[in-house]
């Protein structure tokens, strides 16, 4: 059985999730959503920020937003009701077990897309197999993923890099990969793409400014004191609340910092399904 979500649904991670637009965590796309009759599947969706946003750029289509998480469901079915978005429909279930999914059948996509979603899985392979599966033949996978071990900031206030080892610690132990941003296309030919079929790119979210500092520093310290990275590092013996309280102060150090950046690389395939198998 699938592991839980390492972070969880706190407010904290929803604050980020929430954030999430096309423009802003899918622009890769964009070239691809000029047809607005296109049927899209959003895999592990959160909060349905983005989904709801594609279901906008594809009004006589559909979008279908599909998450484990019942909690987190029911609020990005809240989002698109007060978006005034009916195009988009989400349900819970998980991309291994998309059979007992109502609306969701073999080939039945032009888009799969997942953010953020294939680091938090045990079996990123396995999810990509699935989503090929899902893909209507001529259509595509999109997919994009962070790198942890590519984040980078400054100045180098002490304790952040204490927190990078334990976060990738943290997830490794749970047989995650927080650094799969940059072998998504690797995953891709593993599931049976040729690399001519698989585009890549890149693409960095960077948190400078007073406000941009202000909500990442600040959702990372609140992440860090009361999500379940929290209770996952505990647990798990990775670290002790004191350690952990130090780290929030850090996050707070770089937050006050009128010098400070903080940077997010994330790694981008598309991959092209064949006409013919
Ligand atoms: C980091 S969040 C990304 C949410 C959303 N895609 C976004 O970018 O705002 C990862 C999401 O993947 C979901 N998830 C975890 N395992 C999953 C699975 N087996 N199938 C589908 N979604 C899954 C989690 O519940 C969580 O909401």
């Amino acid at each position: 059985m699938a592991k839980p979500y390492l972070h969880g649904h706190h407010a904290s991670v929803l604050r980020s999730h929430a954030w999430r637009t096309v423009e802003n965590s899918c622009p890769y796309l964009i070239p691809y959503l000029d047809n607005p009759k296109l049927k899209i599947l959003d895999v592990g969706c959160g909060p349905g920020t983005i989904s709801v946003d594609f279901a906008a750029r594809v009004p006589e289509g559909f979008v279908l937003g599909i998450d484990p998480s019942a909690d987190v469901i029911e609020k990005a079915r809240k989002h698109a009701e007060e978006k005034g978005i009916t195009n988009v429909q989400f349900e819970i279930g998980d991309i291994f077990n998309w059979k007992n999914i109502a609306g969701v059948e073999e080939g039945g996509f032009d888009i799969v897309h997942a953010h953020q979603v294939l680091q938090h899985l045990q079996d990123p392979l396995g999810a990509l197999n699935e989503m090929k599966r899902l893909t209507k033949p001529g259509g595509i996978i999109a997919i994009r993923d962070v790198d942890y071990s590519a984040m980078t900031w400054y100045p180098e206030v002490p304790g952040l890099r204490e927190w990078l080892n334990l976060y990738i610690a943290v997830a490794k132990g749970l047989n995650c990969d927080p650094n799969i941003g940059k072998r998504l296309h690797a995953v891709a030919m593993k599931a049976g793409f040729d690399r001519t079929e698989i585009e890549t790119s890149g693409a960095v979210w960077v948190f400078s400014t007073p406000e941009e500092r202000a909500w990442w520093c600040g959702l990372w310290a609140d992440r860090t004191l009361h999500s379940n990275f929290k209770n996952s590092c505990i647990d798990n013996g990775f670290a002790t609340e004191d350690d952990l309280a130090k780290i929030a102060d850090t996050w707070r150090e770089l937050e006050k910092r009128e010098d400070g950046w903080f940077s997010v690389m994330n790694g981008q395939v598309v991959c092209h399904v064949r006409l013919q198998p």
